[in-house]
């Protein structure tokens, strides 16, 4: 006899991070974009989200950018319940054109430069397990919706990620002008090293000056979604802060598992977008071809994006 009794732990997880049937099959099925089944989030699912947005809106009103406060404003988040991205779409698009689209996990780097390009953000719908609030590696909604989605309701910000988009297939289309293939990896490789690098020191882990002398706040969604790294990214002694230089940036390497011990600043949004066109410069100059090796690794999925991307 057999039992076709399912495991309870599972059926329960709702959409949980890590433990979520529906997403499991998605990506058994090759499906990567996906709709947002709603109706599966449990009340344990909502409770995360109530308690996760809780807790941080004390320390946004503190360290976060003004514009990041602008973005929480005109989402409409509701504080108690995972947001339907339909509902962030309806605020959101009218502003810059941006839209959240639901993805099954994670997106080879050049097609998710090139949703930026399109306006489109891949946004992970599952949210982490209520009994483990700060440590996740993984991206959850929390990540995606509360800490990048509000920037990307600043036409500024909307439009320096729609330039990485850009950056990303001129580095693409040039890659294929290099004939011997060992070359054109290499060069490709450190390519991705670079834009990887400098979205890791901005859009996930940047800072900004603040309007008073000295002042600094945060725009990195990285640091806008985490409790602890929002006050210790701003406070800590331990924690170098420099003016963002992109021979630095682009040099230098990173680790993902814990707070980041290095961070750039900033002037303004302008300044970014500047930088972006810069860092596009770069990889049509060829400077970026031999950037220092080091963390992050450029995986083997993220390499044919790139060198597959203009075929
Ligand atoms: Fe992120």
């Amino acid at each position: 006899m057999t039992t076709t009794a399912s495991n309870p732990r599972e059926t329960s997880a709702g959409l949980t991070t890590t433990r979520a049937p529906f997403i499991e099959q998605a990506k058994s099925e090759g499906r990567l974009y996906i709709e947002q089944p709603y109706e599966l989030y449990t009340p344990a699912n909502h409770d995360a989200w109530r308690r996760l947005y809780a807790r941080m809106a004390d320390r946004w009103q503190k360290y976060a950018n003004h514009r990041f406060l602008q973005g929480i404003e005109n989402l409409c988040l509701d504080p108690m319940h995972v947001p339907p991205l339909e509902a962030v779409n309806r605020f959101m698009a009218p502003l810059t054109g941006f839209r959240a689209k639901a993805v099954s996990g994670y997106v080879p780097a050049y097609m998710f430069f090139d949703c930026l390009r399109q306006r489109e953000f891949p946004t992970t719908i599952t949210i982490r397990d209520g009994e483990v609030l700060d440590y996740l590696p993984e991206p959850d909604i929390f990540h995606d919706i509360a800490g990048h989605v509000p920037m990307h309701t600043d036409k500024a910000f909307a439009d320096t990620l729609v330039l990485f988009g850009e950056c990303a297939r001129a580095a693409a289309e040039r890659a294929q002008v290099v004939a011997d293939e060992h070359e054109r990896v290499r060069r490709m490789t450190s390519v991705i090293k670079a834009m990887a690098r400098f979205f890791w020191f901005t859009i996930e882990f940047g800072l900004m000056k603040g309007t008073r002398p000295g002042e600094l706040k945060a725009y990195g969604s990285g640091l806008l979604s985490s409790y602890g790294e929002l006050e210790h990214c701003i406070e800590s002694p331990d924690v170098q802060r420099w003016p963002f230089q992109l021979e630095w940036v682009v040099n230098q390497s990173f680790e993902i598992d814990h707070y980041q011990p290095l961070l750039f600043v900033v002037d303004s949004f302008d300044h970014l977008f500047s930088e972006v066109g810069r860092l596009a410069d770069w990889v049509t100059a060829g400077k970026l071809d031999n950037v220092s090796p080091g963390e992050p690794a450029i995986s083997a999925t993220d390499l044919a994006s790139f060198l597959g991307a203009a075929t």
